[in-house]
């Protein structure tokens, strides 16, 4: 049986919406970030020579992403896609081996694979979950798997504890992408120091970032780090004794300091940003406590998400109306839903079943020398049925206390409307 309240209330319907005003943009790059940038500009113009590429900036911001990571090594390159690109490579995989690597994610987390003549392996998520579980990755390990590549996605935490074991028993290194996650925690450690190697996209929408583009690949191993400074330039020999030559064939995937000089005020950001968004996320679970069309999903124990944005659930059993309704009517109240994580899971979109990667060839699953199942598919039941349910608050550091207010109202009018008992 339907609520009182008339589906008349709702601004879907032509009623007046909770909020007219839209919910502000981030603002996290200000004065600060044009500082740094105006000072790189400044000794440009008076010393006559151009800001360039690892200099001092870009060896600061490294190091000090290195310290906010508890320790270890860094390489900034130009995006995340790249960084996926240059930790594979660094790993100097034989082509036509097998890499996993989890079903939601962005396309540029997964491209890196069939570009290194490596065969992608689609990994499920756990149930009610977009990241992939050890269980998952372990159903897909065969005698080629050579990697497995971790996404955590939307800031929360994948079962690293256990994915962990299941790739030491195989002796498969793992690369976390770390692109959605910067500072999530997983029992009380960060994401990213879980696995042999992991990256962070710092786009401009990334929790911090580097200006428009950039990404930082990140290891504990110093042999392996020298190993990503070459693959991320060329092959060039760095680390090698005079008179080497460039190492192995790769591209430029470098940085540049007027980037880095913005990474660098932004890092100093980042804890407070985290905070800001454990901190919403905590009132916007009080106050739709008791609420049955949708919940805030519990993440896997131990974690603390960092929520690049926030996924909700959508249940329906509780109504009538599907989850595309649903979120009309929320975004009709004003408030930043999208429906679906994204259109198409990657390995779903045309590049991938039409194999697009290297012409028409077919590259690298044709390839006689590839050994494994040409026609694996695969179905990802989990990540579909996660697609369907769940949907996507744009909640960021910005949001004031009056903005986590308006949100809770907005799924309260929604669901008096919508949910029938
Ligand atoms: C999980 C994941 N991996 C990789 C990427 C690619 O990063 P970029 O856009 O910096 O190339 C993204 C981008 O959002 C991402 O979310």
């Amino acid at each position: 049986m339907r609520q009182q309240t008339t589906t008349h209330s709702l601004a879907l319907h032509g009623g007046t919406p909770i909020r007219t005003a839209p919910f502000p943009n981030r603002g996290h790059i200000g004065a600060e970030e044009k500082a740094a940038v105006a000072a790189l500009f400044d000794a440009a113009i008076e010393s006559g020579i151009a800001p360039g590429y690892n200099g001092a900036e870009e060896i600061a911001y490294c190091e000090e992403f290195a310290a906010f990571m508890g320790g270890g090594y860094v390489d900034a390159v130009n995006s995340g896609t790249t960084g996926i690109y240059v930790a594979l490579h660094a790993l100097d995989l034989e082509p036509f081996t097998e890499v996993i690597v989890g079903a939601v994610t962005d396309p540029g987390g997964m491209m890196p694979i069939p570009l290194l003549n490596l065969i992608p392996m689609v990994a499920d998520t756990t149930p009610n979950s977009y990241n992939v579980g050890p269980e998952q990755i372990e159903a897909l390990i065969t005698p080629l798997t050579r990697a497995i590549i971790v996404p955590h996605i939307a800031g929360e935490p994948a079962d690293m504890i256990n994915i962990m074991k299941v790739a030491r028993q195989y002796g498969i290194p793992v690369i976390e992408d770390c692109s959605q996650s910067h500072g999530a925690r997983l029992d009380d450690k960060l994401v990213g120091t879980f696995g042999d190697i992991a990256v962070f996209s710092t786009m401009s929408g990334k929790h911090h970032s580097s200006g428009g583009q950039g990404g930082l690949v990140y290891t504990q191993d110093e042999m392996r780090y020298q190993i990503i400074r070459r693959a991320s330039d060329r092959g060039k020999p760095f680390f090698l004794p005079p008179g080497a030559t460039n190492v192995m064939a790769s591209l430029n995937f470098n940085l540049n300091d007027l980037a880095a000089a913005i990474g660098r005020v932004q890092l100093k950001k980042l804890p407070d940003i985290i905070d800001r968004r454990r901190q919403i996320v905590a009132k916007l679970n009080e106050g739709i406590a008791g609420l049955q069309t949708v919940t805030i999903p519990a993440p896997v124990p131990g974690a603390e998400p960092s929520y690049w944005f926030l996924r909700m659930c959508f249940h329906p059993q509780y109504t009538s109306y599907d989850k595309g309704t649903f979120c009309d009517a929320l975004r009709a109240e004003g408030l930043p839903v999208t429906t679906d994580y994204r259109a198409a899971l990657p390995h779903t979109m045309d590049w991938f079943t039409h194999r697009r990667v290297f012409g028409n060839s077919g590259y690298p699953w044709t390839s006689p020398d590839y050994k494994g199942d040409t026609h694996h598919t695969f179905p990802c039941s989990n990540a579909q049925a996660i697609m369907d349910t769940c949907f996507n608050l744009g909640i960021h550091e910005g949001w004031e206390e009056q903005d986590i207010e308006d949100a809770v109202t907005i799924f309260k009018k929604v669901e008096s409307v919508m949910r029938e008992t």
